[in-house]
């Protein structure tokens, strides 16, 4: 058993109500009081009111909640806020730097890659988690990356137009 788990059963079986949990969430150390059934979904949304995340199947299926934990792409909606002791989190929220969108999110906006946007943050997540790994990836890598994360509105070519623009663009900031 790993030491979350083991951590989470303790104060199940002793009844307490609250554990304390200590992340790193865009950056910012945070240390809050949680229940230990709470999920990260419902950690980052309602305590912490990082909202761009998502709930929509809330089982693990469509990617809406998608969000960068220790530098992999995870749906924090099946996950325990507990779980992530200890953890680098990054949200939707993490992408603009001093109020200035990312060019990931510039090109969704310039290829059309969202209509309603309610999956955006995740697709944004999950292909940030994507190039920071492999920042030169094939239509296949891509593909397969964004592949647990589902659109019901836009279709997926502006998607897969809009990370083959940001490659392009943050290659050329790189230098490479
Ligand atoms: S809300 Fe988490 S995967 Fe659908
Ligand atoms: S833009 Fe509406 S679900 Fe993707």
């Amino acid at each position: 058993m790993d030491k979350e788990c083991s951590m989470y059963k303790e104060h199940v079986e002793s009844g307490k109500r609250k554990v304390t949990l200590s992340l790193t969430v865009n950056g910012r150390h945070v240390v809050r009081d949680v229940d230990p059934n709470m999920t990260l979904l419902h950690f980052l949304r309602d305590n912490l009111k990082l909202i761009g995340t998502k709930e929509a199947c809330g089982e693990g299926e469509c990617g809406a909640c998608t969000i960068i934990m220790n530098g992999k792409a995870v749906t924090s909606c099946i996950i325990l806020a507990v779980e992530a002791e200890g953890a680098q989190i990054t949200t939707v929220e993490g992408l603009a730097k001093d109020g200035k969108l990312s060019i990931l999110q510039e090109e969704f906006i310039s290829q059309d890659a969202l209509q309603c946007g309610f999956c955006t943050p995740g697709f944004l997540m999950s292909t940030r988690a994507l190039l920071d790994n492999n920042p030169n990836p094939t239509d296949e890598e891509i593909i397969e990356a964004l592949s647990g994360n589902l659109c019901r509105c836009t279709g997926y070519i502006p998607i897969l137009k809009a990370v083959k623009r940001t490659i392009e663009r943050e290659r050329k900031e790189s230098g490479f």
